[in-house]
């Protein structure tokens, strides 16, 4: 199977719980190799722009002060089909239906303080890649 890059965020509650080591572990024992990284705090206008699509939604607003309440790790994560895999690494968005196994189950308070972000696509992963990293912040991992 082709390797491919994904984006990853672990987000301000995960921040907080000091268990940034244990999250990248889960990638890496899983065959994930990290290719980028960046901490920071997002701003209010990048957030608004990287979740467009839940505009409608009910909880956008929440989402977007939530996701801007801390700092956070961006991560491009690079392996053998790495969108998927992150995904499942990451377990279900509602922690209550999550694998024990997965982060999410482990460091996730609700669906909205869910403790990583993932993308659901190779183009999701793209324009979120493009978003917040330039080309040459990204390793060429092989
Ligand atoms: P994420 O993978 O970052 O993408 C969209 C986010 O919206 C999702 O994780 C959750 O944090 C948030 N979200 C989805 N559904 C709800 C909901 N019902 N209430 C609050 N936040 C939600």
């Amino acid at each position: 199977m082709a390797k491919e890059k994904t984006f990853s965020i672990i987000k301000p509650n995960a921040m907080k719980k000091n268990c940034l080591g244990d999250i990248i572990s889960m990638f890496e024992g899983n065959g994930l190799k990290i290719a980028a990284a960046k901490l920071t705090k997002i701003p209010k206008a990048k957030a608004e722009e990287f979740y467009a699509e839940h505009k409608a939604r009910p909880f956008f607003g929440e989402l977007v002060s939530f996701m801007t309440s801390g700092p956070v790790l961006l991560l491009c994560l690079y392996g053998e089909n790495a969108v998927v895999k992150n995904r499942e690494i990451m377990g279900a968005t509602d922690p209550k239906k999550a694998e024990p196994w997965t982060v999410r189950y482990k460091f996730a308070d609700s669906i909205g303080e869910n403790a990583v972000h993932g993308s659901d696509s190779q183009a999701s992963a793209q324009r979120e890649l493009n978003l917040f990293f330039s080309p040459e912040e990204i390793c060429n991992l092989g």
